[in-house]
């Protein structure tokens, strides 16, 4: 996820150890690369950027001796367009008169850099971020001014965003916001704008937060704020924070992982837009079609992603699919893959070396290797023919959670495409989530007090949902270092049903279809004393055989099953908090495993 920060002052003056702090402050966030543009009261735009880290960049480039009335600084989380110096922003209009930034996707920027090279623009890079500056340079020279040129822009621009632009011939910077973050600071002798907190806490406690369709104009004194429908005037007051730096970095939540779990909904919204306005899409469709076999290929929360999404491609689109673990890829079919053959390889990070290593095999096979990743210029981008992104931004806590809900979204959207199915079922998805969230909650926690003394559980479930119980058992014992085992709810009767005892806490996840078959599962062990605890549909049947219910909305059977993990994050997380532990840095474990 980027990161932007934008600052006036009155005068020329130096910003460079200001700018180079404030890129510190958003580099929680995650980034590949980073560039500053300061604009000189005389007009002169001075743009330094390159892919690297903000301390080797800086030193490269001489951050720190940067001066200007004015500053855009950006820090790039790749989504679109390889981490590299023309890639990194902020980015100049056509003639270098204009400069901005964005935090965000702008999910059409492909048929824009189209439009604009044919309407004589310069396009210099395949980044999103200089569609925004294209966009309003299109309208300023028609002689709009930069106001009304970002209302219009607007109407060009999709996806969800927030930019940060100023002209060489002027004193403000202007940033306007849809969908992603945006607050402005206020200070004695200065503005200044971020998509971030953090980076303006140090200068100011006085802010000023932003929301969807507004504009705002920064001048050294003062700031307006104007409607991007109507370019009407909005007032809006000064806000004193009092958050410490740690407690604005978790956007206000105990930890990281809590505020991941809320991103959920917003990063499958933008996973979505991306989907709907990507070329790998019907080139990754188009291999799948054409497949001998398709395997599915990942470690740890990546390989449950797989699963489901091997279900999701029997029921949505008929095709058999393999979901394979890395490791256990190499050793079952290293001898029997060959270039007729798809892998889609799946990773958040992109590192993980016993996917590397599978990645190695498949190549060496001449298998087609193409991959869902989160990260964008990872070492699995790098070596795959094709790859679709993630699009979560920075995931910081160990446990994957908006990872893994938007690598199922992922794969749903495939099967959706491969069966020629309307997709706009899945465009509902957010909004489910976001409700999944909220009312899942108390729920949750009313479960809580009957797990407590427990280090010793069971996850189950069956068909679309046997995947998610896996998840679950992997998010419990991740956290909560019980020993929580995932299994399929019809095995559960061939063995491990001798493990029950009194009160023996046993999670059940069930979508509506298998409810008959769950209600067995559920009897077999609550006659032998266990406590059942059922994730699915609101259904008296559940709920009068199960001791707990906590309840999902059934939108399609698949959705069910997406919104089914939200809870079962949760739980982890209480569970977790609830023994003293850190959930967002559990012990022992590593978020990205380069090691065989
Ligand atoms: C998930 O909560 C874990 N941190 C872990 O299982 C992880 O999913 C696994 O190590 C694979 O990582 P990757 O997706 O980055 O390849």
């Amino acid at each position: 996820m980027c990161g932007i920060f934008g600052i006036v002052y009155k005068q020329d003056r130096l910003l460079g150890p200001t700018l180079i702090d404030a890129g510190l402050r958003l580099s929680y966030r995650g980034y590949d690369s980073v560039g500053i543009a300061t604009i000189l009261e005389n007009g002169v735009i001075d743009l330094r950027k390159d892919a690297g880290k903000v301390k080797s960049v800086a030193e490269k480039y001489n951050f720190k001796e940067m001066i200007g009335q004015r500053a855009i600084l950006q820090l790039r989380w790749a989504t679109f367009g390889e981490p590299s110096l023309v890639n990194s922003q902020p980015h100049l209009d056509s003639e270098g008169l204009m400069v901005g930034a964005h935090n965000g996707n702008v999910v059409n920027n492909v048929e824009l850099r189209e439009e604009f090279i044919s309407e004589g623009m310069t396009v210099r890079s395949m980044n999103d971020g200089e569609s925004c500056v294209h966009a309003v340079e299109r309208f300023t020279k028609k002689g709009f001014s930069m106001l009304e040129a970002i209302q219009k822009a607007y109407d060009v621009l999709k996806g969800d965003y927030a930019f940060v632009i100023t002209k060489a011939n002027d004193d403000k910077l202007y940033a306007f916001k849809k969908g992603s973050g945006l607050v402005a600071g206020i200070g004695d002798d200065f503005t200044c704008v971020s998509s971030d907190l953090p980076s303006i806490l140090p200068l100011t406690r006085n802010v000023v937060f932003m929301n969807d369709g507004e504009i705002i104009e920064l001048s050294a004194d003062h700031y307006k704020i104007f409607s991007v429908s109507d370019g009407t005037p909005i007032e809006r007051a000064v806000e004193i924070v009092e958050d410490t730096m740690e407690a604005a970095q978790k956007g206000g939540f105990e930890h990281f992982m809590l505020k991941e779990i809320h991103e959920q909904p917003k990063v499958a919204k933008e996973l979505i837009h991306l989907m709907n306005n990507s070329s790998a899409v019907e080139v990754t469709i188009e291999a799948l079609i054409n497949a001998r076999n398709i395997f599915f290929i990942g470690c740890g929360t990546s390989y449950n992603a797989c699963v489901t999404g091997s279900v999701y491609f029997n029921r949505i689109s008929g095709r058999t699919t393999i979901p394979v673990a890395a490791t256990q890829f190499i050793a079952q079919y290293n001898r029997s893959i060959g270039p007729e053959d798809v892998g889609i390889f799946v990773s958040q990070s992109g590192e993980t070396k016993d996917v590397l290593n599978a990645v190695e095999i498949a190549k060496q096979k001449g298998m087609k290797v193409y991959s869902l990743v989160n990260v964008v210029g990872s070492t699995l981008t790098k070596l795959s023919e094709r790859w679709l992104p993630l699009a979560c931004g920075y995931e910081i806590s160990v446990p994957a959670t908006k990872t893994f809900t938007n690598q199922l979204v992922a794969f749903l959207y495939l099967a959706y495409k491969m069966a020629k199915f309307d997709i706009s079922d899945l465009e509902k998805i957010p909004g489910y989530m976001q409700s999944t969230i909220d009312d899942t909650k108390d729920q949750v926690l009313d479960v809580l007090p009957y797990l407590e003394n427990w280090n010793d559980l069971y996850s189950l479930g069956y068909g679309v949902t046997f995947p998610i119980a896996l998840e679950g058992a992997l998010k419990l014992k991740e956290i909560t270092y019980a020993h929580c085992e995932g299994m399929l709810s019809t095995e559960f009767k061939h063995g491990p049903l001798a493990a029950v005892t009194l009160d023996y806490p046993i999670l059940f996840t069930t979508i509506e279809e298998d409810i008959s078959l769950i209600i067995s599962g559920i009897n077999e062990v609550t006659c032998r004393g266990a406590r059942a605890i059922v994730i699915g549909p609101e259904d008296n049947r559940l709920k009068s055989n199960a001791q707990h219910t906590i309840t999902i909305s059934q939108p399609t059977p698949e959705i069910a099953s997406i919104l089914s993990i939200v809870p079962l994050q949760l739980l982890s997380y209480y569970m977790s908090i609830q023994r003293g532990f850190d959930p967002d840095f559990p012990r022992n474990l590593s978020k990205t495993l380069t090691v065989d």
